[in-house]
């Protein structure tokens, strides 16, 4: 069975894990397994470095004095409105409403309400003292079906938040795709369609000519992975696919679409930077054995530089190709000349940080670390260090930004009107710690984003996680600002924590 089967079985198991049965049990792992010292870091051979960040509130560290402290949204998970001003269906529409597909049989359809409610959230963003706020376009609001026309009211939409930011002092970053397909390119193939990736340059020079470089940072495609593995592997998210062939084709579509999408800023002769959103994964051996670290550097493979090679180095890496195997769909869709655009130069890398990955001699996962409420999240600061210092160690001094990190947590609004997320102060807290190791050991970091600013439609999740700093009360859509938004306010003040 090649690694990539093995890999849908087990997302699967891990998934379907509760909170009462360790993901080592369900993998068949030893929990002495899980607990092995000595990991290597990313790539076997490596020693894990130990930038001793278990936090201690003694300990000041400052940020860079333009250090870009941020928060970030999704279009789909807080906009709401779904049918407001002509904006088209999306996968995440359609796959909502089908029974069964998301905890409660949530949908978007209202979330934070955020498209009704943008100019209170942005007080909000100011009384944060937010310098950078990311946040993603619905591609369906700008071309309903997909292709075509824009729909003004859309952009407009758009406009409207961006000038709303700057009117603030802070600074936007969109990104073009968050997952929210129009449904229609989904009828003619979805990222299956080669084609599909040319309607996203076409829709992404729509975006550009009309916010242009009032938008300072785009990112073109959150989380290729992702729509990768739980669209097309488990399955759980839109749309729906379990499907491993046709997956490595759209991570390759995915990939191209990227390029292409590079391409139409820079034929806009823009001065905005642009970069992909990569949500990476630091890999390592949960045990010393040779068999461990084959399969933990495959994963790695899989995981990160499938994505990162081809972006930066116009290469896809050997070892995966080998294991697709010259007859998979996404090897024979590979076309001379694709590789340049995929890799056309980037201004910006964006990480996206939550877990590591532990890798077993069979090539299964094990758990080492405590899990949020996300039980695919091990909490592992360290790894926010590891990741980061290998991006710059393995591609060179590309600025970074982390777009992502942050955990869900049981949060209430008490009777006297607070939200005690100590855990999440705790969190953010440790990983802005590592981030600030990574820059003292040379990473080019330039910002980092909390996810996220409200909490918010979680997905396959729905609203059962609360990842905001803000707490959102969705019968009455009231915001109450958690601890931890106080805590973080006070963060940005300082430049320090
Ligand atoms: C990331 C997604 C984001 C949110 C967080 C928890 O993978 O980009 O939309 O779901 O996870």
């Amino acid at each position: 069975m090649s690694i990539l089967t093995r890999r849908h079985l087990l997302r699967r198991a891990a998934l379907s894990a509760t909170a009462a049965t360790p993901v080592s049990a369900v993998l068949g792992v030893s929990a002495a397994a899980t607990t092995a010292t000595g990991l290597a870091a990313c790539q076997p051979g490596d020693s894990a470095a130990d930038p001793a960040t278990a936090t201690s509130p003694d300990i000041r560290r400052s940020f860079p004095p333009d250090f870009g402290w941020g928060a970030a949204t999704s279009a789909y998970q807080i906009e709401g409105a779904a049918k407001e001003d002509g904006r088209g269906e999306s996968i995440w529409d359609s796959f909502s409403r089908t029974p069964g597909r998301t905890r409660n049989g949530d949908t978007g359809d209202v979330a934070a309400d955020h498209y009704q409610r943008y100019a209170e959230d942005l007080d909000l963003m100011r009384d944060l003292g937010l310098r950078s706020y990311r946040f993603s376009i619905s591609w369906p609001r700008i071309q309903p079906d997909g292709t075509g026309a824009a729909n003004q009211r859309g952009l407009d939409f758009y406009r409207r938040l961006v000038d709303g930011l700057h009117e603030r002092g802070i600074a936007p970053m969109a990104t073009l795709f968050h997952w929210d397909l129009p449904q229609s390119l989904q009828d003619t193939g979805g990222w299956e369609s080669r084609d599909v990736a040319y309607r996203f340059a076409d829709y992404a020079a729509i975006v550009f000519d009309a916010l242009g470089e009032r938008v300072p940072v785009w990112l073109t495609i959150n989380e290729p992975k992702t729509v990768v593995q739980n669209g097309y592997l488990s399955g759980h998210h839109a749309p729906g696919r379990q499907d491993p062939d046709a997956a490595y084709l759209v991570a390759h579509h995915l990939q191209l679409a990227h390029g292409l999408a590079v391409g139409a800023l820079r034929a806009t002769g823009s001065n905005s930077r642009i970069g992909p959103a990569f949500n990476l994964h630091p890999c390592y051996p949960a045990d010393d054995s040779t068999e461990a670290a084959e399969a933990t550097r495959l994963y790695d493979g899989y995981e990160n530089r499938l994505y990162l090679d081809s972006a930066l180095t116009g290469s896809y890496p050997e070892d995966v190709l080998a294991d697709l195997g010259p007859n998979s769909r996404m090897v024979r869709g590979i076309r001379d000349g694709d590789l340049e655009i995929i890799s056309s130069p980037i201004d910006l890398l964006a990480v996206q940080y939550y877990t590591p990955i532990y890798v077993t001699a069979s090539g299964g996962m094990a758990r080492r670390w405590p899990t949020s409420e996300a039980q695919w999240q091990q909490i592992y600061p360290d790894g926010m260090y590891d990741i980061l210092t290998r991006v710059t160690r393995d591609y060179g001094q590309i600025p970074l930004t982390v777009t992502e990190n942050g955990l869900p947590t049981p949060d209430v609004l008490s009777a006297e009107g607070t939200v005690e997320d100590h855990g999440r102060i705790t969190f953010l807290r440790d990983h802005l710690a590592a981030a600030h190791q990574a820059i003292a050991d040379g990473v080019p970091l330039e910002s980092f984003h909390v996810w996220s600013l409200l909490d918010n439609f979680e997905w396959a999740e729905g609203y059962e996680q609360r990842w905001g700093l803000i707490y959102v009360d969705y019968p009455t859509q009231r915001r109450v600002f958690k601890r931890s938004a106080h805590w973080y306010r006070q963060v940005i003040a300082d430049n320090a924590i």
